[in-house]
């Protein structure tokens, strides 16, 4: 009776705590530490924005002809593989709204120029004939790095490559744009990405999505889906009530996918994160929804923008003043696209420069080279790796950048950029560096003395064996002189350390690399990495991982 029982509990138990659907398979490749994913619980551990350094001497754009007086904040990045590049090499491309200094964005087109790259850091305009230049309607016409246009007040969102399957190739590069008063989004096409077809009709259904730059791509999550960026404003309108004088501040990131065809069928859109609080209520609201898709993590940058009221502005016209202040970028994500986007803090990740308010101009001038003391914004697929441009496959260059755009004026309007506002104010399309994968870091805490933190994983599988090959685990992570990192593998049921992968065996690293090699020492003294022998066990495994002084990017498993 008594064994009876006994055996029953423990099946019993044994059944419920290691269902196999309660072990979740760690696949090879990359992951994250932007949020809890494969983390059941953890102690004196926050996440933080990774840190990112801005360049402000060498901007990759900036206005050199008359075309492109105004570089304007809409912005876009691509990354071009050899087999669609138009130079047989991989290319880095930026996409941006441009306007002459005669333009007023209310009243006229608007063009988007386009730079290229094949190193990242040396940028050219190219100049085709596709939309040439006609200074004053009278003076000879020039080719341009125009290579689109935009109706009035409209302009592009984001270009990318479309992955689908089946896309054909003469419509693989894929723009989002605004179009119609009432500002659908419209999707044009392109084989190399500077001879555009626009799109015949709207992409998605619903009108005003498309005021502010919409964000777009393909994700492979759902078996594959297009996902757009874009705002809405109908649900609560009184953010700005008591913003005196200035344009209602209620402009909320919205988010919609089709797993059809760029004309949908799209989900009905959903708000990305809460807009208010903890953010200030009044008077403030997140504009640019730029994004990016990495390692299977949903990205966005936001622009946070604070409204001044019009008196505070020094725009020239009163449509302009109605709607202007400063922004900087913040950083949210999802495992989702449709979210809840969350902030690992609300800190910025790209500031604006140091500067102080003209008190006539308004411009917040940037002191020494903080040319983006006004306001920046967030190219869309904004990642800049140098990898891409790499023919070697050997081990991965240790930065990688962001690209955004900033400048010394305020938003005004949108109007902000245009050289007859504000003649000499600098605007331009910077990189900003960041480690490799680094977005996000799971770190230990200033306010803990002994810096010491830990974490304890889900119960996890690992990828099944391939034979002959060893199973090893690196970590990217910042680990101080004074600090350490360890892991121990645990039983996923008893929670028992695992002899030969114990914290006392494993080799404690120190060091600050975007691939450092675990190990636990053998039984004859030698020191190996190699995950074998914990492939396919029974109760599942859990990792327990303990770090002093450390931030603590992406782990990295991977066969060799
Ligand atoms: C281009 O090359 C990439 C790999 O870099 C591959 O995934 C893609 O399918 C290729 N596309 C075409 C159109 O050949
Ligand atoms: C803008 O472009 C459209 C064609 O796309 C043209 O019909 C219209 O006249 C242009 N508007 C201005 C103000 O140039
Ligand atoms: C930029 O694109 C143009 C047009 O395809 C090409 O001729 C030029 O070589 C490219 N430049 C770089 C640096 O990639
Ligand atoms: C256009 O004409 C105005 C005067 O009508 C002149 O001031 C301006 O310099 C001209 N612009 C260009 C680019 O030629
Ligand atoms: C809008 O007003 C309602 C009613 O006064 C209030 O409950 C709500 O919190 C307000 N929302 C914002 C974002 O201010
Ligand atoms: C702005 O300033 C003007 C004149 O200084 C004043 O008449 C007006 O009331 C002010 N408006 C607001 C909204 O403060
Ligand atoms: C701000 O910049 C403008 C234009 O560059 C310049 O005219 C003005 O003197 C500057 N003001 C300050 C306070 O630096
Ligand atoms: C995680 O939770 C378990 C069970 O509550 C506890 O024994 C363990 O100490 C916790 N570990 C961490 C790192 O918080
Ligand atoms: C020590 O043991 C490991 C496996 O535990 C083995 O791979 C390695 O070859 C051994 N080294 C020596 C020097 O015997």
């Amino acid at each position: 009776m008594m064994r009876t029982t006994q055996y029953f509990i423990t099946f019993f138990v044994q059944f419920f705590l290691i269902n196999s659907s309660d072990i979740v398979p760690l696949d090879v490749g990359v992951h994250l530490f932007v949020d809890e994913q494969y983390i059941e619980n953890m102690t004196s551990l926050e996440f933080q924005n990774g840190h990112i350094e801005k360049d402000l001497d060498h901007p990759l754009v900036y206005p050199e002809y008359p075309w492109e007086a105004a570089v304007h904040f809409y912005n876009s990045f691509l990354q071009v593989p050899s087999n669609l590049s138009t130079t047989g090499a991989p290319m880095y491309m930026i996409y941006y709204a441009c306007v002459d200094s005669s333009a007023i964005i209310y009243n006229d087109n608007v063009s988007v120029c386009v730079a290229n790259s094949s190193d990242g850091i040396h940028w050219e305009k190219p100049l085709f004939w596709y939309y040439p230049y006609t200074a004053n309607g009278t003076k000879p016409a020039q080719a341009t790095n125009i290579v689109f246009t935009t109706n009035v007040n409209e302009f592009l969102g984001t270009v990318f490559i479309d992955t689908r399957p089946g896309t054909t190739r003469s419509e693989i590069f894929k723009m989002s744009y605004e179009n119609e008063f009432v500002r659908y989004v419209y999707v044009a096409t392109s084989e190399d990405g500077f001879r555009w077809k626009a799109g015949i009709k709207p992409a998605h259904p619903l009108a005003g999505l498309s005021d502010t730059q919409t964000a777009m791509f393909y994700s492979s999550e759902n078996g594959g889906q297009y996902v757009l960026y874009g705002r809405a404003d109908w649900f609560v309108r009184n953010s700005s009530v008591y913003c005196p004088g200035a344009n209602p501040a209620f402009r909320r990131v919205m988010v919609t996918t089709s797993s059809g065809d760029i004309y949908g069928p799209w989900t009905i859109p959903m708000e990305a994160f809460a807009l208010g609080v903890p953010d200030p209520v009044q008077c403030f609201d997140n504009y640019n929804p730029a994004a990016l898709y990495y390692y299977g993590v949903y990205f966005i940058f936001p622009s946070g923008y604070w409204h001044w009221p019009v008196n505070d502005s020094g725009a020239p016209i009163p449509l302009a003043a109605a709607n202007d202040g400063v922004m900087d970028i913040r950083l949210a994500i999802s495992r989702t696209a449709l979210g809840p986007y969350r902030f690992p803090t609300r800190d910025p990740f790209i500031s604006r420069g140091i500067g102080t308010i003209d008190p006539k101009t308004k411009l917040v001038n940037g002191t020494g080279s903080d040319r983006d003391a006004g306001f920046v914004f967030a190219s869309s697929n904004g990642l800049m790796d140098p990898d891409f441009i790499r023919s070697d496959v050997g081990t991965p260059s240790a930065w990688m950048y962001h690209i955004y755009w900033g400048s010394q004026t305020t938003h005004a309007g949108g109007g902000t950029v245009l050289g007859r506002y504000w003649p000499g104010a600098y605007s331009g399309i910077f990189r900003a560096r960041l480690r490799r994968e680094g977005y996000v870091a799971l770190s230990t805490l200033v306010s803990e003395p002994t810096g010491f933190g830990e974490f304890i994983s889900q119960i996890l599988s690992l990828p099944v064996k391939k034979n002959g090959q060893q199973l090893l685990l690196h970590i990217n992570a910042e680990i101080a002189t004074a600090g350490g990192l360890a892991v121990q593998f645990e039983d996923g049921l008893t929670r028992n350390p695992i002899p030969g992968f114990t914290f006392d065996e494993c080799k404690t690293l120190h060091g600050n690399g975007i691939r450092q090699l675990l190990e636990w020492k053998t039984r004859n003294g030698t020191y190996s990495g190699d995950l074998n022998p914990l492939i396919d066990y029974p109760n599942g495994l859990r990792v327990h991982l303990q770090m002093t002084h450390t931030k603590l990017y992406s782990w990295l498993l991977s066969y060799v």
